[in-house]
């Protein structure tokens, strides 16, 4: 119910008496009341005249009816572990599709290869329940078409010159912005789910942590919206995982990699290889060049352009 009066406040630019809203959604004006202040509590600036209430302001929060089409598939929280962990939890449990679990902030927040992921205020992190229907061989893919469908939004809605470096870190000048953790569980030969972690420097300061990395907020000079950063995002990835569009995906990343052409040191816990990335394979693999001529696959490891 908040979330409808929310957006007949948000629709009608206009002051909305306590008789009319009542009447509208079939509810009491003191239930009107509760929802309202309920409202002002999370942060809406919503001012009150005798004429009725007007929405001043919407802060730039994430609760599940900020996404309207999305709201049912929507579960945010205030502050998680990880948002990884909710989400597993979810999935195990059925959720559907595209479930998506948001938090504003992460206590054990987790970056690929058992690093941690500091997940301040400010910052976006969420995580994504797919359930798609691919062969477990082509999981990969999924992974690919969201740092595409994020380095996409990124440069056509903010002009950035977002690139993804192998696997799916999304730089910007050469400075990390968005990191992306996947994990996947299968039943024999079948995907049960495949869940989809990014957390993206939006009005955060990673810098005085990483000094490699980047917010949008520094980028832009000015805050931005994490809502419309997150709608944008869930709309091209949604788009990029219809069944036509999937075999398209690993070259159109190639088109908005960093990696590619470029000489590059992988760093594992057991080596370090140097060579130059010519390809991705069909595994999402990477294709090092070395310098005695021989190609050598990369499954993972930290990829450092030269
Ligand atoms: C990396 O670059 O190492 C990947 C970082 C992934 C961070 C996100 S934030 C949301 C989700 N929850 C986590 O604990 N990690 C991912």
């Amino acid at each position: 119910m908040k979330g409808c009066i929310l957006k007949r406040l948000k629709s009608e630019n206009t002051v909305l008496s306590e008789k009319q809203l009542g009447k509208e959604f079939d509810i009491s004006e003191s239930s009107v009341q509760n929802y309202i202040h309920e409202l002002q509590e999370a942060g809406y600036d919503i001012s009150r005249s005798p004429a009725g209430y007007r929405l001043i302001n919407a802060p730039d929060v994430l609760f599940p009816w900020e996404f309207e089409k999305r709201e049912a598939l929507i579960h945010y929280f205030p502050e998680v572990d990880s948002t990884m962990d909710v989400a597993r939890k979810m999935a195990k449990d059925h959720c559907p599709h595209f479930t998506v679990v948001i938090a504003d902030r992460q206590t054990k927040g987790r970056g690929r290869l058992k690093r941690k992921w500091i997940s301040e205020k400010g910052g976006l992190y969420f995580t994504i329940v797919l359930r798609p229907d691919v062969p477990i061989s082509m999981a990969h893919t999924v992974n690919f078409g969201a740092s595409l469908s994020l380095a996409r939004i990124l440069q056509d809605h903010f002009a950035l010159h977002a690139r993804v470096k192998w696997p799916n870190d999304i730089f910007v000048d050469d400075k990390k912005i968005s990191g992306l953790l996947s994990e996947m569980e299968t039943d024999e030969d079948r995907i049960v789910f495949v869940n989809i972690g990014i957390g993206i420097n939006v009005n955060n300061d990673p810098a005085s942590e990483e000094p490699n990395a980047t917010s949008l907020k520094s980028l832009l000079g000015k805050n931005v919206l994490r809502k419309t950063i997150l709608s944008l995002f869930l709309d091209e990835f949604e788009n990029s995982l219809i069944p036509s569009t999937i075999p398209a995906i690993m070259n159109q990343w190639k088109q908005y990699t960093m990696t590619l052409g470029r000489d590059v040191r992988i760093v594992t816990s057991r080596e370090t290889t140097e060579g130059t990335a010519i390809d991705i394979d069909e595994s999402g693999a990477l294709l090092l060049k070395l310098h005695d001529g021989t190609i050598k696959k990369i499954l993972y490891g930290d990829c450092f352009i030269r």
